[in-house]
């Protein structure tokens, strides 16, 4: 194990390497440091929009934004994973997207302004260690690190909620994806080895403890590296069909699918058609895995926790449709593998990422399976990220001497 003091001062080391970067951009110390993690999702996929459960976790890779106001109304980012400048002038040009990167921090501007709140420009400098386009929520990293500065920067006094529901806001209205709010949530609320049962009607959630090392387990991170942009994959699509299917079914017994069992929907298949049959079966199945995982977890059965996995991606891929054959390769190589024990695609689908449940000691074998099976189908080769549980997002002043 890693003494925390080495881990304090590894952080440490890096906040000053990051205000030198500042500094070499600026010509000036940066007021905040704000960080914000990405995250996966353990179980309950597309449930979230769907007034449903979820258990995401954040982990140990961050999107980092240090920043400065400005006398005027410029904001000036530099993106040091791009390499990459962006500008543009608050009241002016802020309704029009720019495309890529900015328009994250363009449209967490437009939420604010939307809200009343009186800005400014800003100098930032943006550093992240998330995979980028990976289904890993960089995208919500960003986000949830500009509020925070920002909310620090003009005294805004927005509270943890406010920013995870402002951050989601402006990624539906702003950069058009429809998504629900586990991204940003778990990019706020995230804990260290803790996952987050979130009750995406009620906004109840509770932490539920997740000791993986000491049970010689790990989480890997296979990005399968197709990249999908959410704006114009079927995401919104997904999201249409499974409000359409509800409103077949609805009645005053019947407000969301919380309300119906599975014994019940079978019963309405006809009615329902195929295509949203499967996507109503996938989210009444789905919340029932969540509430299974949280009880696996409360008893500490890994096992059970990776078949409900299994089955979770068995239902993305069949029902809900949105896995893809890299996707499924994990899948398959899970079930084969003496040591995985669980393994399913993590977050939106259509590429992006999966994660699996793998004894610690059997992952370069696990790894070098995939690679292999991935070579012979002709797929890109994919990439491999050992993840730990993280903390949610934190800002403070930076302390220069
Ligand atoms: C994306 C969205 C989330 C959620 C997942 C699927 O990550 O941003 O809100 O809908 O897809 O579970």
């Amino acid at each position: 194990m890693i003494p925390l003091l080495s881990i304090k001062l590894f952080y440490l080391q890096m906040e000053n390497a990051l205000i030198q970067s500042y500094c070499g951009v600026f010509g000036s110390v940066p007021e905040v440091f704000s960080s914000a993690p990405g995250r996966i999702n353990i179980i309950g996929e597309h449930t979230d929009y769907n007034s449903g459960y979820v258990l995401p976790t954040a982990i140990d890779r961050h999107v980092v934004l240090l920043a400065s106001k400005r006398a005027d109304n410029i904001v000036h980012v530099w993106a040091d994973s791009y390499k990459q400048e962006a500008r543009f002038r608050l009241g002016e040009d802020r309704d029009t997207k720019q495309g890529g990167w900015i328009d994250y921090v363009k449209g967490i501007y437009w939420i604010l302004a939307q809200k009343g709140a009186s800005l400014r420009g800003i100098n930032a400098y943006v550093w992240g260690n998330v995979p980028l386009e990976s289904g890993l929520s960089s995208s919500a990293a960003l986000e949830v690190s500009t509020l925070h500065a920002l909310n620090m920067l003009f005294a805004l006094h927005l509270t943890p909620l406010e920013m995870a529901q402002l951050a989601q806001k402006s990624e539906n209205d702003y950069v058009g994806v429809k998504c629900g709010l586990m991204d940003q949530f778990i990019s706020v609320f995230g804990k260290k080895d803790r996952a987050v049962f979130l009750d995406c009607e009620t906004l109840e959630y509770e932490y539920i403890p997740i000791y993986l090392t000491r049970k010689g387990l790990g989480i890997l991170v296979y990005d399968t590296g197709v990249r999908r942009d959410l704006a114009t994959s079927d995401y919104n699509k997904r999201r249409a069909e499974a409000t359409e299917a509800l409103e077949k079914i609805a009645n005053s017994g019947i407000r969301s699918y919380r309300d119906i069992t599975l014994n019940e929907l079978q019963k309405k298949r006809s009615k329902l058609g195929e295509t949203h049959f499967r996507r109503a079966r996938h989210v009444v199945t789905e919340n029932e895995r969540v509430k299974k995982a949280v009880d696996a977890l409360r008893a500490d059965d890994f096992l059970e926790l990776g078949k409900l996995l299994f089955q979770s991606h068995e239902s993305l891929r069949d029902d809900y449709q949105v896995s893809c054959p890299e996707l499924d390769l994990l899948y398959d190589c899970g079930k084969r593998s003496q040591v995985c024990l669980g393994a399913r695609m993590t977050g939106a689908g259509f590429g992006g990422s999966g994660i699996a449940l793998v004894q610690k000691s059997g992952l370069p074998s696990f790894k070098k399976m995939i690679s292999d099976e991935a070579r012979k189908k002709g797929f890109k080769q994919p990439s491999f990220h050992e993840v730990e549980i993280g903390e949610g997002a934190r800002v403070h002043r930076t302390q220069v001497d």
